[in-house]
């Protein structure tokens, strides 16, 4: 423990010299730089994994040489808080400088306990809830021996096609933000060296939701506008947040690779939003340079890298084989390394694992995270359509239980962290342990004695969507199809519930469902979350953070796609271009009525801040929770605009009868627009609409004076 004890106390021996923290740490951080050799600097940006091929014995003897700094560990690297410790310890007590490691991890939507998926928390309009479960995943992966969390992934989606849209927060800039920042907060907590936080990497820096067709890892076509509009702005608000880490994509921008782009990993990252954290780059992003094309070889994949920003290089070895050939060839400068070590270091001292590198197990609630996933679930799900079916609150008869998804497991979605599937609550369990008194529950079909409700449970497994899952047909299998068609052909009431990690194009199956709720993959928690929902105990609250196309052939299909000049022949010939459920939409159990638009000013100076009021009443039966939505349209601009942009959402829960005044303050600056390499906010009108959704909005003006 001599080594730690040195580091330690020359850690803690600088905060008591009564120095300020942030110079003490600097201090530090300066004092152990200027004893390591370019060897053990270069080491500090290895990034290697642990999975299940790593070899544990070449990692102890890379740990003893100080040559590496931190690890990506995977599902199958089975990391234990022992382990951790284990080679922690030879980090610590067996290298030269005794400098401790970290172990990140893919903790996307849970850790032990697996919520559900960040498209479907995205559905919920909740950050505090997001934050809650994030804080939660923080606490478990943390306890387990995990210091960073590679989460929020917060690219604009815009392709169903695109496996990794199940990833995301869908289709919007604000929402993206919003939730991406509610994760960050969760990870990281107020103090990043607490047992319970955990660091957040936000990814993938920048533009992946873009490539091209839906097909993963495709090339981009990013006007600076749009970067600058639409997939930079959510890595800004978690930057701005305070996320110490940032992923670099593997996509290119418009030909430059994210992985090598010195314009948006220094110029913006670093130069404009003054980010101090560490970058690390996607798995082998940087080696695989070579297949974009821009360069020839790992060696100088290592310069075009480290050269455009990327820290740490995830998983290849183009740093460890050359970047002391490129000092010592004068390429890259030392002070380039140092620049970047620093803040792997700082990083470190921040992380508080010079004082504390071993894990410490803190108690977690096991019930209160269940409890949360259980709400989490529930508040996701998206009732698209509903004859008066649901909720079953007062039905009594016989609910059968059909399809793929009536016992299936598989709802973790793509990315699993650590979740025990064997721990997860499937439907058909949900709905047995949660049923009210007279409603019976069978499994599957019953010829002789048949129910009263179908219940179909279809979807898409894990492995339909997420990273390499792409598709070019979003539709229900034929099979589903039939099996919800055949279910209504007996005559009965059929409730679709769909499990997906991506939006579905469902017109097929329109005509034989009563009631469709869009479950996506809600985790650990699906069952008695669905029984929550089916049984009336929750009123479905989630909106659609995507637009959901009728057909395939219709993506990609967005509501903030811009104007055109004849918006009337934006269609496909023959077809009902419309979407079938619009970006925001949700039914509630409840009926809700929007009145009183109204704005504290019609007119007013560029900059000035205004208020939006309006009323909403719950003309319903039900208590329910509403997520009213602001939108903006600049009417004139010097460039096409988006039709509207989302720029504020409120949650709120309202009772039958009650009315709700609801203010959001705005500040015309959010109406500006990208031009030339700057945000110009434009004199003009802008609409200004509110409403249940995106489509169905009250609507009024204000004028921003030159
Ligand atoms: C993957 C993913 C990234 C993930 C990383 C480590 O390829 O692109 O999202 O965090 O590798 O697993």
């Amino acid at each position: 423990m001599k080594k730690l004890n040195s580091l330690a106390v020359l850690a803690l021996s600088l905060l008591s010299l009564n120095v300020s923290a942030q110079s003490a740490a600097d201090r530090f951080v300066d004092q152990l730089l200027s004893k390591m050799t370019v060897e053990e600097k270069i080491a500090q940006l290895n990034h290697p994994v642990i999975d299940a091929e790593a070899d544990l014995e070449t990692i102890r003897m890379q740990l003893r040489n100080s040559q590496i700094g931190s690890f990506c560990v995977t599902r199958s690297g089975q990391l234990t808080a022992e382990l951790r410790n284990e080679l922690q310890r030879i980090a610590v007590e067996e290298s030269r400088l005794g400098i401790p490691v970290f172990f990140a991890f893919d903790v996307i939507h849970g850790y032990e306990t697996i919520f559900p998926i960040p498209l479907a928390m995205a559905a919920s309009w909740d950050e505090g809830l997001l934050r809650e479960a994030s804080h939660y995943a923080a606490m478990e992966a943390k306890s387990n021996g995990i210091d960073m969390g590679y989460a929020p992934m917060v690219d604009v989606s815009r392709d169903a096609r695109w496996g990794r849209i199940s990833e995301s927060s869908g289709e919007d800039v604000l929402l993206n933000s919003r939730m991406g920042v509610a994760v960050v907060q969760g990870f990281q907590g107020e103090d990043l060296s607490a047992p319970t936080s955990i660091i957040s990497c936000v990814k993938h820096f920048v533009g992946y939701g873009a490539s091209m067709g839906g097909r993963d890892k495709q090339f981009t076509e990013i006007s600076d506008r749009s970067l600058h509009e639409i997939y930079l702005p959510p890595f800004k608000a978690c930057v701005d947040a305070g996320a110490r880490a940032v992923m670099t994509a593997f996509n290119d921008i418009s030909g430059v690779p994210a992985s090598a782009n010195p314009y948006t990993l220094t110029d913006i990252l670093r130069e404009q939003w003054h980010f101090d954290g560490v970058t690390i780059s996607d798995w082998d992003a940087v080696i695989e340079l070579i297949n974009h094309g821009v360069v020839a070889d790992e060696e100088q994949a290592a310069h075009s890298a480290f050269q455009a920003g990327v820290d740490l290089e995830m998983r290849s070895k183009s740093y460890e084989k050359y970047l002391k050939t490129l000092i010592d060839g004068k390429e890259v400068p030392k002070s380039a390394l140092d620049e970047a070590v620093r803040r792997v270091l700082r990083l470190k001292y921040d992380m508080g694992l010079f004082e504390n590198p071993y894990a410490r197990v803190v108690p977690v609630d096991e019930d209160a995270v269940r409890s949360c996933a259980r709400k989490a679930a529930a508040e996701s799900m998206v009732l698209l359509k509903n004859n008066g079916i649901l909720p079953l609150d007062d039905f009594q008869g016989k609910l059968s239980v059909q399809g793929p998804y009536a016992v299936n497991r598989d709802l973790f979605g793509w990315w699993t962290g650590n979740g025990d599937f064997d721990t997860a609550v499937p439907v058909y369990d949900g709905l047995v342990a949660n049923a009210p008194d007279g409603i019976r529950i069978e499994l599957g079909t019953n010829a002789r004695q048949p129910a009263d409700i179908v219940l179909v449970c279809v979807g898409e497994s894990g492995g339909m969507f997420g990273e390499t899952n792409s598709v070019s047909d979003i539709s229900l299998s034929a099979s589903q199809v039939a099996l919800i068609r055949e279910a209504k052909q007996t005559g009965k009431s059929v409730v679709t519930v769909i499990f997906n990690g991506r939006p579905l194009a469902l017109e097929e199956i329109m005509p034989y469902s009563d009631a469709i709720l869009m479950a996506w993959h809600p985790g650990h928690e699906t069952g008695n979350a669905l029984a929550d929902v089916l049984f009336g105990k929750v009123s479905p609250s989630g909106k659609l953070p995507v637009t959901l196309p009728r057909r395939p052939g219709h993506i990609p299909m967005f509501y903030s796609d811009r104007t055109s000049g004849r918006p009337q022949e934006n269609y496909y010939k023959y077809e009902d271009t419309t979407p079938l459920f619009p970006f925001g939409y949700g039914l509630s159990y409840s009926d809700f009525e929007y009145s009183a638009l109204s704005l504290s000013d019609t007119v007013v100076e560029p900059g000035a801040t205004f208020t939006v009021n309006l009323t909403v009443e719950n003309t319903g039966e039900y208590p329910a929770k509403e997520i009213v939505q602001l939108y903006v349209k600049d009417l004139v601009a010097s460039v096409t605009r988006p039709r509207k942009q989302l720029i504020d959402f409120r949650k709120l829960q309202i009772d039958p009868g009650e009315k709700k005044t609801i203010t959001f303050d705005i500040d015309t600056d959010q109406f500006a627009l990208y031009r030339a390499g700057e945000w110009i906010l434009e004199p003009g009108r802008f609409e200004i609409m509110a409403g249940p959704d995106s489509e169905h909005t009250l609507s009024t003006e204000i004028i921003v004076k030159p």
